[in-house]
């Protein structure tokens, strides 16, 4: 291994670091909703297939790819071929891209644990507009009016992040992942139980499971299935490259990836049930069906459930441990993208643990603090996010896997490196998932992004910022990301790595 490069001291510590990184808000207010509305209980088959013929698979190429180089992205790709470095600093941008907004969602959970503590949602009325008072989020265009609420618990997010980060991958990182992990998997067992037994729970979940299994002859839903598994597992953007780059010479690859792939779906699954279990509830004591309650993302943790949580016998209990789960899962998740970047920074210039954190930290610090605790800050907040989620992340999972299977031709080697140490072993059906199946998924989703998105822009937003912060910074990346890979690096990155594969 490269000298001084920093390990995880147990293959358990890593599985459960990846399992943090995995386990986000994608799986508690995401999965939930795009399984009922995509064929509801029908939706588990393609949603299945999607978990094995691209989810797994790609987790397996991207941990062979960190083991096997030793690097952060761009020093793996670049060890991989010296053309190839750029792509890996494309996944840090994007990596970059997410953390200065996945940080605010932190922030407003946070917020609304207090709240929930406090009992300020302790009318639905109350509840209902806490969000709204919360951020201010009036502004559909950019603008630069701060709301203090925001920002202070960002401020705080931020400086736990950095935290965490300058005491390294084992005691930061991976003790982190030891406790949060866990702590989080009870809690929000705890959540789903309380859900469970709401009344109306039983609707909710009829709602989520009933299977209409017309819909699996529709390929938006196929579509929809596999777009949550590359979010969910949040594959290729080098969170996998960078974690596994930390691993020990002999470590069983493949086995960590079925737990971890199985074990973010379980979670998601759970959060499903808890979902639904909450929402069947609110709509029985509302007196309209599911279908008028059943949201996604911010409308969902932070309008409905301060709703749910507002009428229910508990709710200030309730929703104390159901904003500390997100917070959970949100920083395993933070702390995981801005690893990325730090681990990048390091590779390529030499600098020691802290410096680099600092560097990295502050640079994301600011931004994030500039962009998004305004009055425009949730407008601006979903635009990025939807052109990160839809174009950076799925263009560079697609480029990576042509780059690495049919430009370079290392799928076979990649194979040969995980089954050398790996128990689960793999053959021609791995190569074709990675390199046929998962690339005609992934260039038909973008294509059609691509021609929905220009023809309709995104959401009620004005062009300006569609412009700005959603096609022109995706843009911007991949041109920076070229250029940074064409500059000098530190001098031990072009050390040849012994070939013990
Ligand atoms: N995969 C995470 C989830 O399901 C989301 C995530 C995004 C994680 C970005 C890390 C980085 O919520
Ligand atoms: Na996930």
């Amino acid at each position: 291994p490269s000298p001084g490069r920093e390990v995880w001291s147990r293959r358990s510590v890593f599985i459960l670091a990846a399992i943090g990184s995995a386990v986000g808000l994608g799986n508690i207010w995401r999965f939930p909703y795009v399984a009922y509305s995509n064929g509801g209980g029908a939706f588990m088959i393609p949603y299945l297939v999607a978990l094995l013929t691209a989810g797994i698979p790609l987790l397996f190429l991207y941990y062979s790819i960190g083991h096997r180089f030793k690097g952060s992205p761009p020093l793996a790709f670049r060890r991989m071929s010296k053309r190839a470095e750029g792509l890996g600093w494309w996944q840090v941008g994007i990596c970059f891209i997410i953390a200065v907004y996945y940080a605010v969602i932190i922030a407003w959970a946070a917020r609304f644990a207090i709240f929930s503590a406090k009992g300020d949602l302790s009318s639905p009325e109350k509840a209902g507009d806490a969000f709204g008072n919360l951020t201010k989020s009036d502004q559909t265009s950019l603008g630069f009016d701060y709301v203090a609420g925001v920002a202070w618990p960002l401020l705080i997010t931020w400086v736990v992040v950095i935290a965490i980060l300058a005491f390294g991958v084992q005691k930061g990182i991976g003790a982190t992942a030891q406790f949060f992990v866990p702590v989080l998997v009870v809690l929000f067992i705890a959540v789903v139980i309380r859900a469970l037994l709401l009344d109306g729970a039983g609707e909710g979940l009829n709602s989520l499971f009933t299977p209409d299994w017309g819909a699996l002859t529709d390929s938006s839903v196929w579509i929809a299935a596999y777009g949550q598994i590359f979010f969910s597992l949040s594959v290729g953007f080098g969170i996998m490259i960078t974690y596994s780059s930390y691993l020990k010479r002999k470590t069983n690859l493949t086995g960590a990836g079925l737990v971890v792939g199985f074990s973010n779906s379980a979670f998601e699954i759970l959060a499903g049930i808890g979902v639904f279990a909450a929402l069947g509830y609110m709509a029985a004591v509302q007196g309209v069906p599911v279908v008028d309650v059943a949201d996604s993302g911010i409308g969902l943790a932070f309008v409905a459930f301060p709703t749910i949580i507002s009428t229910m016998w508990g709710g200030s209990v309730f929703g104390l441990l159901f904003f500390i789960s997100l917070i959970f899962a949100g920083i395993t998740s933070l702390v995981s993208i801005i690893e990325v970047i730090i681990s990048a920074v390091r590779d390529k210039t030499g600098m020691r643990r802290v410096p680099a954190t600092i560097l990295v930290g502050a640079a994301a610090t600011i931004v994030s603090m500039v962009f998004f605790p305004t009055r425009s800050g949730v407008s601006v907040l979903d635009t990025v996010d939807h052109f990160a989620n839809e174009f950076g992340i799925v263009g560079a999972a697609l480029t990576s896997v042509v780059v690495v299977t049919w430009l370079l031709r290392k799928l076979p080697q990649q194979r040969d490196h995980l089954n050398g140490v790996s128990s689960f072993k793999l053959g021609w059906i791995w190569m074709a998932c990675v390199g046929v199946i998962t690339p005609i998924v992934l260039a038909y989703m973008l294509i059609d992004q691509i021609i929905d998105t220009v023809q309709n822009g995104y959401g009620d937003y004005g062009g300006g910022l569609v412009a700005g912060f959603g096609w022109a910074l995706q843009i911007a990346l991949i041109v920076i990301a070229v250029a940074v890979g064409f500059t000098r690096w530190h001098k031990s990155a072009d050390q040849v790595i012994e070939s013990d594969d």
